[in-house]
Formats: C-alpha cells, structure tokens, sequence
C-alpha cells in the first residue's frame, strides 16, 4: 500500500505536470473524448504524454534489454509475437507457447505504460518491450547502456487507414462520433495524430539507424509482409539470438512465422473476445494487407500523401 510520503509526492507530480500540460498546444481532434498536446513537436493525449515524462524519469534499461519501437499501426503486435516466440523457442513450444492464451501486447509490455509488468518478464528472462515514444523522446538510459532496438514502419497510407480504423472503433465501443475519414486524413497530413508528425517519427528513428546499425534495426512491414521468414530470421540473428543450421533445416523459422501470421493470430479466441486494457483485442487484428489503402483512399488523396512522404523523406534516403 501506498505510505502518505509516496501519496503526497504522487499529488506533487500530478499537480505539476497538470500546470506543464495546461501550457501546451492543444487540440480536440480524430473524435477522441481527450484532447492531444503537443509537446517537444509530437502529439499526445495526456495519458500518452504523462507515459512518456515518467518513462523518461524512471526507466532504467539494461545492456540486454531489446526494445520494439513503433508509431501506432505500423506492426507492433506483429513484431511483438514474431520476437517473443523467437526468443522464448526453447522454452516453450507451438501448443504451449502464451502467444495462445495473451494476446501480444499483454506477452511483451509498453515501457511506457507497463513498469510493472516489465519487471516481470524481465526476471523471467525475457528482454522484450516495446514504446511508441519517438526517438527523441526515448529516456537517456536507452542510449547509454547500449541496449539493442527494432523499429518498424509502413507506408504512410496504410498506416493512416489502419488508425483511421482503430479510432473509429474505439469511438463506436465508446458510443462517441467518430470524424470522417477526409476530416482525419487532413489532421494526419498536417502532423496531428497520435504521437505524430508519424514521418518525423519514423525520420528519427531511421536517421539514429543509420548512425548506430549495429544497435537498432530498421524493418519495413511491407517487407516483412514480402518475406516473413527471411526478415525474422535478420530480427533473429540482430538480437542475438539467431537460428541454428540445425533448426533452419527444422523448419523452426517457418514455425514461428506460421504461428505469428495474422490469419492464426486473429483466430485464437483470446484475440478475438479478449481485452487489453479497455480495449478489445480484436481492434488489434484488422486485415494486416498492404495496399488496402487502394479501398478508402482518392486518388488524390494518395498522391498527395505520396508527395507530402517524398517531400518530408528527401534527402534522407529513405523510401516509404
Ligand atoms: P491493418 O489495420 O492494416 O489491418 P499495431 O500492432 O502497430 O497497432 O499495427 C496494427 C496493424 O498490424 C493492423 O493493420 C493489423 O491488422 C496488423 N497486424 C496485426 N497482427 C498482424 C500479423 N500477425 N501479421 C500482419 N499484420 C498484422
């Protein structure tokens, strides 16, 4: 139970960040009950933002840590089951593997949000977490104690889509009005959407992999989408965990990529009733298909979006 000492300097730090938040740039947008502020150029909602600030505070990583780094929608749950069934292949095989009975946000935790559960899996053994932070925003210990990261991507169109949907969805549990997707999709091309400018995100991250390759791995969902086995077996070898001949002739790659694919995922019943904190994990599993920007986006819409990509991109030798 909390001791009075820890509940006055909880009211302390609630009090403080309250004022800090009430300074900041905001605006009441994509149909969410809360606001989003930006702050140090991203955008966040308070409980997002508060995440980041403790994180940065209180997070101590350790030199074996491997952290998965992402903007939402791009393939976190994905790589999420990929890594963990990697990692944990001698522990647990395909019928016993908790890939069956959790859904993957709940077998390897947001640093951001999670502390606690962190510190479980990291007495189990198991290095993984995740953050949607952007790179800027990631606490100094990361950087300094050398520990490895991923950080995966995807086409700005489908990753806008992809969002479009969560939010809509969360809107309709919440019996809230979501906006129209042409609404959203011009917020998402000025910067404002959840832990957005997402090409400034994906910029930091990129240009720190280029700096530091050995220490953070940049994947493409559509590349993984490409050649499933191939990339895991790359994510495999870079965390320092790589297949043996012995179980490449086994077949274990496939395995994992077979257990972890989005038609076996979004069939297990946990991902399909389940809940991850208030929300049901099936918003999770939509279709996982590249291009299915092609169904909801204009033609203009994409060039734009194509253009604003190029133009944001340029001279960073990166495509998306
Ligand atoms: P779509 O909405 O395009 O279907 P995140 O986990 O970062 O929130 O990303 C969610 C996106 O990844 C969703 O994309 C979701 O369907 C897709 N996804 C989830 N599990 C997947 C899997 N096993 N394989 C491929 N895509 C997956």
């Amino acid at each position: 139970m909390e001791s009075h000492l820890e509940t006055q300097n909880r009211d302390v730090l609630q009090k403080s960040f309250e004022e800090m938040i009430s300074t900041l740039p905001k605006e009441n947008c994509w149909g969410y009950s809360e606001d989003q502020y930006q702050y140090q150029g991203f955008w966040f909602t308070p409980r997002f933002l508060r995440g980041a600030l403790s994180a940065q505070q209180q997070f101590q990583a350790q030199p074996t840590d491997i952290i998965l780094c992402s903007s939402p929608r791009t393939g976190t749950a994905w790589l999420k089951s990929l890594t963990f069934a990697t990692i944990t292949r001698t522990s647990y095989n395909d019928s016993t593997t908790p890939l069956l009975s959790k859904m993957p946000h709940d077998v390897v935790p947001f640093m951001e949000f999670d502390h606690a559960q962190f510190s479980t899996n990291r007495h189990l053994g198991i290095p993984l977490l995740a953050t949607h932070l952007p790179y800027s925003f990631l606490p100094r210990s990361i950087i300094n104690s050398g520990c490895k990261l991923i950080y995966i991507c995807r086409d700005p169109k489908d990753t806008f889509v992809s969002l479009y949907h969560f939010i809509a969805g969360r809107c309709k549990s919440q019996n809230t009005q979501p906006i129209q997707l042409d609404e959203a999709f011009e917020l998402f091309y000025e910067g404002v959407s959840l832990y957005g400018p997402y090409w400034d995100h994906v910029l930091g991250y990129w240009k720190a992999s280029l700096e530091r390759p050995d220490k953070l791995m940049f994947l493409k969902y559509e590349d993984l989408v490409e050649d499933t086995v191939l990339y895991l077996k790359k994510t495999a070898e870079f965390m320092g965990y790589p297949f043996s001949s012995e179980e490449q002739q086994q077949g274990v790659p496939e395995n994992i990529v077979k257990m972890c694919s989005f038609d076996n995922l979004s069939g297990l019943e946990v991902n399909k009733t389940g809940r991850h904190r208030e929300k049901e994990n099936n918003i999770f599993f939509r279709n996982g298909k590249v291009g299915d920007w092609k169904n909801y986006l204009t033609t203009e819409m994409a060039q734009r979006l194509d253009q604003r990509t190029m133009q944001k991109l340029s001279g960073s030798g990166l495509n998306l």
